[in-house]
């Protein structure tokens, strides 16, 4: 960084290169650099000629500060955008674990490189708020809370370059992909797009995920949910307590949170059905041991078990129970979560605002998020928190799932 000219002004030159005007990255370069209080001259600008040609982007910047300066180029590196002058990386020894040094580069959730002795690493396991600990020839993204003593981590910005994905081209098969959220559009049409992710997701031999809140059974979906699992079409199930106590709860006693899943009526004392199904569990030692034994003969969690597709269910502090399986320390469903999400293409969220954003966050930005819930606001938190790739579906969770299964699974 350098104070040319004006001993006020701080100056850098950073480029960029990708689809920068359909994926309004550019638009965000600049608007950012203003934000900042700064300013941008356009030296280079190259337009990418074809569709599958890159644009590139070489912009003096100057702010009035150092500070605002490293800002700046924090936000602008999360854009994609980098100094030219590529260095390597600094990094940094931590002395005591879970204590970073006080300029450590956080990560955002794109495809990220770093420069280390000249040669450039992908960072392995890309997420977003975690940092870059180096160990001999490879790089990777680690939380805070697992640092260790001795550990060497990336500091400033030098020497890292961040590629954001390219809004998706495929027009024709999901064009809704890059429509953001919308409760105006046909239901059928997103269910149809969903559909063909997933097959296109399975195609290309990636791990289909879903995470689903308790809303699926209250909804009628989680038999169909059930169809999918048992049909294949779902790698892993993550969720919270709920579910499960809900999906056990409509298996043995046809209720969930005691309301008749056959006519939508209160059943007599049926508000005991919850606590009767975590009983019946605890009675069986398991969920496994409950599918195993003949006790539970059906619902999401026996699917599960029947197809050894890996459930997780995390704690909170709303469980009743909780079931025996439900991980109640928070950094392990965390870890359990992360862990299930390594070499997932897709992930279809389903009614759960906690979960999805958790989702969310522990996903690099390439894997494509589908949130369907019936309040739009829940699918734009999922993205302000940083989720950029997710696309809302905006209706009845049950509705969609029935068609979605319909759709794959025909009868
Ligand atoms: N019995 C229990 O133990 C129990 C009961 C409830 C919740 N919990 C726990 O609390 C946490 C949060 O629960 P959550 O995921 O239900 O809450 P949440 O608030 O995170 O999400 C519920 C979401 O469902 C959406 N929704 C509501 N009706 C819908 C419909 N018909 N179609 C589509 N979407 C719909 C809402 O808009 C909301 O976004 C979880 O960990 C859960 O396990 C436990």
């Amino acid at each position: 960084m350098s104070a040319v000219g004006s001993p006020t002004l701080f100056q850098e030159v950073v480029e960029t290169e990708g689809h920068l005007i359909d994926s309004h990255i550019m638009e965000r370069i600049f608007d950012t650099v203003v934000e900042y209080q700064a300013r941008f001259e356009v030296e280079q600008f190259r337009i990418g000629r074809t569709n599958s040609d890159p644009s590139y982007l070489r912009l003096r910047v100057e702010a009035p500060s150092r500070e605002s300066m490293a800002s700046l180029l924090q936000q602008l590196l999360g854009l994609g955008c980098a100094p030219v002058d590529i260095s390597d990386v600094t990094l940094s020894a931590i002395v005591r674990d879970r204590c970073a040094p006080e300029d450590f580069y956080s990560t955002t959730n794109h495809r990220t490189l770093i420069r280390h002795e000249g040669r450039w690493l992908e960072v392995e396991d890309q997420r977003m708020d975690a940092l870059v600990v180096v160990e001999g020839q490879r790089a990777f993204c680690r939380r805070l809370r697992d640092l260790r003593a001795g550990d060497r981590v990336v500091v400033g910005m030098r020497g890292i370059r961040v590629a954001p994905e390219a809004k998706e081209r495929d027009r024709l098969a999901f064009a809704f992909m890059s429509n953001g959220v919308s409760s105006e559009r046909q239901v059928e049409t997103a269910v149809r797009q969903t559909a063909a992710l997933l097959r296109q997701t399975q195609a290309a031999g990636k791990k289909i995920v879903v995470v689903a809140g308790p809303v699926v059974v209250h909804t009628g979906g989680a038999e169909a949910l059930a169809r999918l699992i048992r049909h294949g079409w779902v790698q892993s199930v993550l969720s919270g307590n709920a579910l499960g106590v809900h999906d056990i709860e409509a298996a043995l006693y046809g209720t969930s949170l005691g309301v008749r899943l056959s006519d939508g009526r209160q059943e007599e004392h049926g508000h005991r059905n919850h606590m009767r199904a975590i009983n019946a569990i605890y009675h069986a030692g398991g969920v496994r041991q409950a599918v195993e034994s003949g006790r539970l003969k059906s619902g999401v969690l026996y699917e599960c078990v029947r197809a050894g597709v890996p459930y997780v269910l995390a704690g909170s502090l709303r469980d009743d129970g909780p079931l025996p399986e439900t991980i109640t320390d928070m950094n392990e469903a965390q870890d359990a979560y992360a862990r299930e999400l390594r070499g997932a293409g897709l992930v279809l969220c389903l009614g759960s605002m906690l979960h999805s954003i958790a989702t969310g966050n522990m996903s690099p930005s390439w894997v494509k998020l589908v949130c369907v819930d019936i309040n739009p606001a829940v699918v734009t938190k999922v993205s302000d928190r940083g989720t950029g790739q997710a696309v809302g579906v905006v209706t009845d969770v049950g509705l969609f799932l029935e068609s979605l299964a319909q759709t794959l699974v025909p009868a």
